[in-house]
């Protein structure tokens, strides 16, 4: 799966922007605080009109402070999958319960230097984990190859049956690098600058398809 991420795109015409990549399988909306990371986007009004703007099911990433207090109004705006941060909940257990009630599936992120590890229980209650290859906060950053261990690890307790999320990676994907986090085991690539900062974003997203599947 592809995921554009609109943190890259033109904030004065997102409906548009949204429409540019029609045939994306998820649209990646970036959700940032000021405090959790050192960056500010947008929030749950906007997320409410893009719902409105959009089929195409919304992925909701949220680098935000007290995810426990705001995530369920993202699931309850129509976000497809709401993604947390396990450096900042503090019942991820409650949050998964709670989103899935609202209809939304549930994702648990790792900054690149968290570990996978301690994190495995709790996984159990989620539908996504998002291992971030770069530190959150901004677009166009390099990739850190270093995560791939997490990947892999993953993708091993999803191909043993002992965990059921779909893998997901965040940061510096392109057509450079998303070859490698094919091969570790990734199913759904987040991608803001490599399609946006591009002229033909719907040909972008067809050509990272191409390269993850080859
Ligand atoms: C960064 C965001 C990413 C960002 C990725 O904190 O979580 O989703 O849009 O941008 P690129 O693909 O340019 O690294
Ligand atoms: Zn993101």
């Amino acid at each position: 799966m592809i995921a554009p991420s609109i943190l890259s795109a033109d904030f004065a015409r997102l409906a548009e922007e949204m429409a540019a990549v029609r045939g994306a399988d998820w649209l990646h909306v970036d959700v940032m605080d000021a405090h959790f990371v050192p960056n500010l986007t947008l929030g749950l009004p906007v997320v409410e009109s893009l719902r409105k703007a959009t089929d195409i099911p919304l992925d909701c990433h949220l680098m935000i402070e007290d995810p426990d207090r705001w995530a369920v109004g993202y699931a309850e705006a129509g976000a497809h999958n709401v993604t947390i941060h396990a450096e900042a909940v503090r019942d991820p257990r409650a949050v998964a319960r709670d989103l899935r009630a609202a209809g939304a599936k549930a994702g648990l992120s790792l900054k690149p230097g968290t570990p996978l590890d301690p994190w495995v229980e709790v996984l159990r209650d989620y539908d996504t984990l998002l291992i971030m290859s770069v530190e959150p906060g901004f677009g166009g950053q390099k990739f850190i190859p270093d995560v791939l261990d997490k990947v892999r690890t993953a993708r091993r307790l999803v191909d043993t049956g002992h965990l059921k999320v779909i893998i997901e990676i965040d940061g510096g994907i392109n057509a450079d690098t998303i070859d490698q986090a094919a091969e570790a085991g990734v199913d759904c690539f987040v991608a803001g600058s490599a399609v946006y900062n591009t002229d033909d974003p719907a040909a972008a997203v067809a050509a990272l398809r191409e390269r993850a599947s080859a």
